[in-house]
């Protein structure tokens, strides 16, 4: 499989089979993404890698906290509100346009697709391993930039070997969780958790392909 391959290939994936990763094949990825370029060659990255017991440990907090119903978010770094979205229409309208295209191929409801959506994600989208990514508190932009950079070259990498990701703020949902949980320095906010794992094709959630604008709408020429 060659880049452009891995870069179609690579989907956010919410449904994944039980299969395990080796760790061989973790480190592998870990060390591929390391190769990510970065501010001064800072390599700002702190990356926590979540398997077995721990990861059963975080789906069994996870479900707890949701018991009740949605509790509000505990994330180290804040998510983006509604309000942040509609400051920008090309993204909201995007936003929109993608929830729209996800139903209308999966051909139910909104509710039935919160519904699917909430039972995967209170499984860690059934993944063998959730890789968390946390940085200094000291960093701002420029280091954020590289993170979202390391995320996607660990995701290509794990496409190459027909390994899927998703990468989602669900599993940042309760910092605190996390903090606990893996022993991280209060120091480190954990920006983005990935879950990889192999595909489960036949999951419905999995069936759409998201779709992207075209260039035009957000490339500027000059010459
Ligand atoms: C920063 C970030 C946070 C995300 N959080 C979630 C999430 O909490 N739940 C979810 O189902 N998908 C989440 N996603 C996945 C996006 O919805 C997905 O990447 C986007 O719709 C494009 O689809 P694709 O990755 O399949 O191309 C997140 C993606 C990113 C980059």
């Amino acid at each position: 499989m060659n880049v452009d391959e891995a870069i179609c290939k690579r989907k956010a994936t919410r449904a994944m089979l039980s299969t395990p990763i080796s760790a061989v094949t973790i480190k592998e990825l870990i060390e591929l993404a390391g190769r990510t370029p970065s501010w001064g060659n800072s390599q700002p990255w702190d990356v926590s890698v979540v398997t077995g017991d721990k990861l059963a440990t975080l789906k069994m907090r996870w479900r707890k906290e949701f018991s009740q119903g949605i509790p509000p978010a505990r994330p180290d770094i804040a998510a983006p509100g509604h309000k942040d979205w509609d400051k920008v229409p090309r993204c909201s309208e995007n936003i929109i346009r993608w929830k729209k295209h996800r139903l209308e191929e999966m051909d139910i409801s909104s509710e039935q697709h919160d519904k699917y959506s909430m039972d995967l994600m209170l499984d860690f989208y059934h993944a063998p391993v959730c890789i968390y990514l946390g940085l200094h508190q000291s960093h701002g932009a420029y280091s954020f930039y590289d993170i979202g950079a390391f995320s996607q070259t660990l995701m290509l990498a794990a496409a190459e070997r027909g390994i899927q990701s998703i990468p989602a703020f669900s599993l940042v949902y309760f910092g605190d969780i996390l903090h606990e949980e893996l022993n991280i320095a209060e120091d480190i906010s954990l920006f983005m958790g990935i879950c990889l794992g192999y595909a489960d094709d036949s999951h419905i959630m999995n069936q759409p392909n998201s779709e992207r604008i075209p260039s035009e709408q957000f490339m500027h020429c000059y010459r």
